[in-house]
């Protein structure tokens, strides 16, 4: 592939990848997997710490207990909120829209900018599996349970904290629209004199 036509993939992948909440059943295979790895941590890392590392589920079962453990969760804190009680409450509803593949973006606990460094790999594995056909979508609603009851059940050390939880499968149909407001650009300074 020439530069110019990379370039222009990317900026396809970056204006069309959506969230994904419904999954086709088809399992995403291993070398589709070690590829999206890769391509995670090619993201940018703070001094070069790299403090990600990654746990991968694909376990319909253990998926469907992860999901039940973090709506009890959200339901004990959505007291009051009648939208998001009515959500959770229901049995059918799946927090990983029954996709088949989680990654949990963990990251180094105590490293600088660890957090940034996760969801930059966050952002870049969906790109990626944009790029190869694949849907995601970021479950940010299940980090608190992740990082509490759910941690030494799933292996996750005390040196890790989770970060981006993150759902990638075939898409069973097509993505909604998404827009965006035009940047709100606060100052554009610059020197006297320039054009
Ligand atoms: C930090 C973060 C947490 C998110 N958590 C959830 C979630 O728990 N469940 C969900 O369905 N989508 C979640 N999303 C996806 C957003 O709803 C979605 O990115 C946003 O609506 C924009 O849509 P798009 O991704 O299709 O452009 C999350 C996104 C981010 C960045």
């Amino acid at each position: 592939m020439t530069m110019q036509g990379l370039s222009t993939s990317v900026l396809n992948a970056i204006y069309h990848r959506r969230s994904i909440r419904a999954y086709a059943a088809r399992e995403v295979d291993e070398d589709t997997l070690q590829q999206l790895l890769k391509a995670a941590v090619q993201a940018p890392t703070a001094r070069h710490a790299e403090p990600w590392a990654f746990v991968v589920i694909q376990d319909a079962a253990l998926l469907e207990h992860i999901s039940d453990i973090t709506k009890a969760g959200l339901l004990r804190r959505a007291e009051g909120d009648a939208n998001a009680l009515g959500v959770f409450a229901a049995p059918e509803f799946n927090i990983f829209y029954d996709a088949g593949t989680l990654i949990l973006i963990c990251g180094r606990t105590q490293t600088p900018f660890v957090a940034a460094d996760c969801w930059l790999a966050a952002e870049n594995l969906m790109l990626a599996a944009h790029a190869m056909d694949l849907g995601s979508c970021v479950i940010g609603s299940a980090v608190d349970a992740l990082n509490g009851e759910l941690k030494e059940e799933l292996g996750i050390t005390a040196d890790f904290t989770v970060h981006a939880p993150v759902i990638v499968g075939y898409p069973r149909e097509e993505a909604t629209t998404s827009p965006r407001k035009p940047p709100l650009l606060l100052k554009h300074i610059k020197a006297a004199g320039a054009a």
